[in-house]
């Protein structure tokens, strides 16, 4: 997997190529950590992540209907115990991980510990996690899909002024301004628990959205954004 560290002060994205394994040590309070990588793994290493996951988990991951959703979830949800665990100092197996009414997964924290915030999304074979001290955070990460028709989808979800800019921009920035704009506003709906299409609808900009920070990578197929909201920013 790829790792950045990014601040919450606005400094830049740092691409960091450190072992996973020493990686916890080095999330500042006001850092977040994002990782990128891939869902395939050989069966051995499936059987292996499966041993991970708790009984809710295994009982979700049997009820999907595909076995590419099958092997998916079993991976997104193990590499993700493992990175929690390394960040709590915990067994990976032992991470507490509650779901809360809206399906958003949290650790269960500690009485007296700072808690530790995560956000995970999965699209084709990427994956993409955030963790961080800081606040709540939020990432989502889109391939690009050729069948999707996202001038429409523009026109029907977001913002007017928004849409419009897209309609106008140049033929090769337009689809690329779409996924952007998409997975910041999805990233948004997960970190702060509002509805998406609530997300959707609003337009983004520092007068209106105050309080946050976004990040988007453009990946080779695709596009993924981290977002965190600190209250006290918001004046
Ligand atoms: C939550 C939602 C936006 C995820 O969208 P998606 O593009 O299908 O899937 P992603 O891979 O990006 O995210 C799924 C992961 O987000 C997490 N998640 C699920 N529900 C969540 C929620 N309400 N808030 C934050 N994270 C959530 C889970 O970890 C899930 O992966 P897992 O089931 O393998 O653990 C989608 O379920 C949705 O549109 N819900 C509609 C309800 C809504 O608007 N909720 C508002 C809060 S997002």
């Amino acid at each position: 997997m790829r790792r950045w560290v990014v601040g919450t002060d606005g400094g830049p994205a740092v691409e960091v190529q450190t072992n996973p394994d020493h990686a916890w040590t080095e999330l500042g309070d006001d850092d977040v950590h994002v990782w990128i990588g891939s869902l395939r793994r050989p069966p051995a290493r499936l059987a292996a992540l499966a041993t991970l996951l708790s009984a809710d988990e295994l009982h979700r991951t049997r009820a999907l209907p595909s076995p590419t959703d099958r092997r998916r979830f079993l991976v997104g949800r193990g590499e993700l115990r493992l990175l929690l665990g390394r960040y709590l100092g915990t067994a990976p197996g032992a991470v507490r991980l509650i779901r809360l009414p809206n399906g958003k997964p949290i650790v269960a924290s500690s009485a007296g510990r700072t808690p530790l915030h995560f956000s995970l999304s999965h699209s084709g074979e990427q994956v993409l996690y955030a963790v961080t001290r800081t606040g709540e955070v939020g990432a989502d990460v889109q391939r690009f899909r050729t069948d999707v028709d996202w001038r429409g989808l523009a026109s029907r979800f977001f913002a007017p002024a928004e849409a419009i800019r897209l309609h106008s921009a140049e033929r090769a920035s337009g689809r690329p301004g779409f996924y952007r704009l998409w997975t910041r506003k999805e990233a948004m709906a997960k970190a702060d628990g509002r509805s998406l299409f609530w997300w959707l609808g609003t337009e983004l900009s520092s007068d209106r959205t105050p309080g946050w920070r976004l990040w988007t990578w453009r990946l080779p197929a695709g596009m993924a954004s981290v977002a965190v909201r600190i209250p006290r920013w918001a004046g």
